[in-house]
């Protein structure tokens, strides 16, 4: 897979500011994860959030929200925090998200849009769990993604309907199947996991942290709870008497 990312160059932010939006059926995806994320949350963090667009639309409805908006491109971040300027609630913060997520705080919705497929596979794991653990208990992960296609031909299906049928794919993309990435959010810990929306490689992923924390004990623990008189309830352990 290849290690290239080409997003903190001018000329390729630049390249896709002009035609992002262009992009069939994008508004589409971005209506359902504006249904999805509650009008009531106070703070939303978005991942690779480019110009800011995402979040503008996001403010549209919670013109109130707190928002911290995360990216590594200087032409990125100059156009976020122009279109930010006289809102406090917005703040934007430089960081390659290759690297561990900061101490950010607590978020009730965090949200990205065609970013992390720039990292490689196990990186994009390992950011799940932290976006994971950035959440609220109750708190929502909505990932506008570009995902792989299924064959090869659907890849070149998405390519011409995007009018790049001829030119070569961009190296800073690492896409993955929908699949393996809703399973990911499975195992972390994420509830209703589904792929919410998706038109050929566009696809909103989606999960809950949940409001009850799973506890996953291993047989071994689970046999010594029972001796001494614990017995496990759903996800409770209730003594027995
Ligand atoms: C296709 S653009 C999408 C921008 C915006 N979210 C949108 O929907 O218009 C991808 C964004 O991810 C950012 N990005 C890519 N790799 C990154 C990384 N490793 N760390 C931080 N930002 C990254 C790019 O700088 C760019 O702003």
């Amino acid at each position: 897979m290849s290690q290239v990312n080409l997003w903190n160059s001018a000329e390729h932010a630049l390249s896709y500011l002009a035609k992002a939006d262009g992009i069939p059926h994008r508004t589409e995806g971005e209506a359902v994860l504006l249904e999805e994320v509650s009008k009531t949350v106070k703070r939303i963090l978005d991942v690779g959030t480019g110009d800011g667009r995402l979040l503008g639309l996001l403010k549209y409805d919670r013109p109130n929200v707190e928002c911290v908006a995360i990216d590594f491109s200087p032409t990125m971040l100059e156009k976020v925090r122009a279109r930010f300027a006289n809102d406090k609630n917005v703040t934007v913060i430089e960081h390659n998200f290759d690297d561990s997520l900061p101490d950010l705080g607590k978020f009730d919705a965090i949200v990205s849009s065609f970013a992390i497929h720039h990292v490689e596979d196990d990186r994009k794991r390992s950011l799940y769990t932290e976006i994971f653990n950035l959440l609220n208990p109750g708190g929502i992960f909505c990932n506008l993604e570009h995902v792989a296609s299924a064959t090869p031909a659907l890849h070149q299906k998405f390519r011409e309907a995007l009018g790049i049928g001829d030119t070569p794919d961009d190296p800073s993309n690492k896409l993955l199947d929908v699949e393996t990435q809703l399973r990911w959010f499975r195992e972390i810990g994420f509830d209703d996991v589904d792929c919410y929306w998706k038109w050929l490689e566009l696809a909103l992923l989606v999960g809950v942290k949940p409001v009850t924390v799973n506890c996953q004990l291993s047989t071994a623990i689970l046999t010594e709870l029972n001796q001494i008189g614990y017995l496990r309830f759903n996800s409770a352990l209730v003594p027995v008497h």
